[in-house]
């Protein structure tokens, strides 16, 4: 028998059975804390009063681990670093983004969009992305982007017929060249970007890099080639995949005399217990480290595209058990009202997460379940090998932590389940900055 845990301490896991052990606080956000009676507050707001206030689903972010990651990734990068809006982007996130200092890295026209909307600069903004469209681009040269990382020669050509010849050389586009260095990191087959077979980016290999480097630096191009871009991969633990491309596109950008490197993102994190992630600083630092062991001049503005680092462990979600179903001998499934419409992670990668309530958030979690959402599908799991406490019932409201990063962003409204809101905590006080999706959006768009 394990002695009763002292209440005045925090939650060690190493105290309960291999497994069983209370959420550990490190996959919490920062400003997470279990309150005496056992609750889980976030930057001093009850967790259980925001589920009752804005019902489940729900996300609730740390407001404060996002500022906390944004200056960390400034002062480990450097000006010029950017938040990859992929992640998780609506208004409210651009503005805390930029208040702290970082650019903003904008995939389509639509990221584009909501970072405008939110008023920040569009000096500050970054345009990605493998197929912009003519009126992406021309949207984008038009409001003044501070950087468009090119892609492919049909996009180089788009951005030509759009400019023209005659441009002024003062004013001209700053272009960085994305290129694909041929480097498998450890990672997901889906979310690596680094291999030589890869839809995005100028083969180094082939020699496309090259050609597009040539292409751009000629007389009389209407934009400015000023860096290199490479983006590996997303998830990646491993800090020697980034030396490894640090190595590799140092050999091709030295003899360039270009000003900027861009690393992309691409950091991992923690999701799950015993899982462990470099920092952000570490992360900048074992690059920085191999970009000047490889002869990168010192001069040179080295900048990266952190998402996932930046926001993922910034926020839980929140949802409500509806049904428990013990099938003897085989499995005890435990619904809630959400699913693979607000985190299709699972289904998509396999990926894992852990569960806990924020009613008792230090208890230990004895209990073997798997917790499914509310779609029509068996494959609609949120988590396979859930460890929950003993007394789970119906009407609890469960949370999985970790999930700021690639929840809301790729939520859907499959089974027109409607899209959670997202709350954003901060001294003492919630607040609203996405709202839930409501029946009548659902027919918005019917004509
Ligand atoms: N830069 C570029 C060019 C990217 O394509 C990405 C992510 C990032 C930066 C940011 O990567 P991060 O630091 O977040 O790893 N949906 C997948 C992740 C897809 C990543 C796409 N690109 C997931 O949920 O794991």
């Amino acid at each position: 028998m394990l002695p009763d845990p002292d209440p005045d301490q925090p939650p060690d896991s190493s105290r309960h059975e291999p497994g069983t052990g209370p959420i550990p606080l490190s996959l919490l956000p920062d400003g997470a804390r279990i309150e005496p009676d056992g609750q889980l507050s976030i930057a001093g707001v009850d967790v259980l009063d925001i589920a009752k206030e804005f019902g489940t689903p729900v996300f609730v972010y740390d407001e404060g681990h996002v500022r906390a990651r944004c200056k960390e990734a400034l002062a480990a990068w450097g000006p010029g670093v950017a938040y990859a809006s992929k992640a998780f982007l609506c208004k409210e996130m651009a503005r805390v983004v930029h208040e702290e200092g970082m650019s903003i890295d904008v995939s389509t026209g639509g990221e584009l969009h909501v970072a405008l909307a939110a008023g920040v600069p569009a000096a500050r903004l970054v345009l990605h992305g493998n197929n912009k469209s003519t009126s992406e681009l021309a949207r984008a040269l038009e409001v003044g982007v501070g950087r468009i990382v090119v892609d492919s020669f049909d996009e180089i050509h788009r951005i030509e017929q759009i400019l023209g010849e005659a441009v002024d050389e003062a004013a001209r586009t700053k272009i960085l060249i994305r290129v694909t260095p041929g480097i498998e990191a450890h990672t997901h087959e889906y979310v690596m970007t680094g291999q030589d077979d890869s839809k995005f980016g100028f083969g180094l290999a082939s020699g496309d890099a090259a050609r597009a480097v040539r292409h751009l630096r000629r007389k009389g191009s209407p934009v400015e080639l000023v860096g290199i871009h490479v983006h590996i991969g997303s998830q990646i633990f491993a800090l020697e995949s980034f030396e490894k491309a640090a190595a590799v596109i140092a050999e091709f950008f030295n003899p360039l005399g270009l000003q900027e490197l861009c690393l992309g993102g691409g950091l991992g994190v923690a999701y799950v217990e015993d899982e462990e992630a470099p920092s952000i600083t570490e992360w900048a630092s074992v690059a920085k480290l191999g970009l000047s062991a490889a002869g990168i001049a010192p001069d040179v503005r080295i900048t990266a595209e952190p998402g996932r680092a930046i926001v993922a462990a910034a926020a839980i979600t929140c949802y409500t058990v509806g049904t428990i179903k013990d099938i003897p001998g085989i499995r005890t499934y435990v619904s809630v009202d959400g699913g693979m419409s607000d985190n299709p992670r699972p289904v998509l990668y396999g990926s894992g997460y852990e569960a806990f309530l924020p009613r008792d958030a230090g208890a230990p979690r004895p209990k073997r379940v798997t917790i499914v959402g509310k779609h029509c599908e068996s494959g609609d799991v949120i988590v396979k090998a859930a460890r929950v406490p003993a007394d789970l019932a119906v009407g609890d409201v469960l949370a999985t932590p970790v999930t700021g990063a690639y929840g809301h962003s790729m939520a859907s409204t499959y089974n027109k389940v409607p899209r959670p809101p997202v709350v954003f905590a901060r001294e003492g006080e919630a607040r609203l900055v996405v709202r839930r999706e409501t029946f009548d959006d659902l027919t918005a768009l019917d004509l």
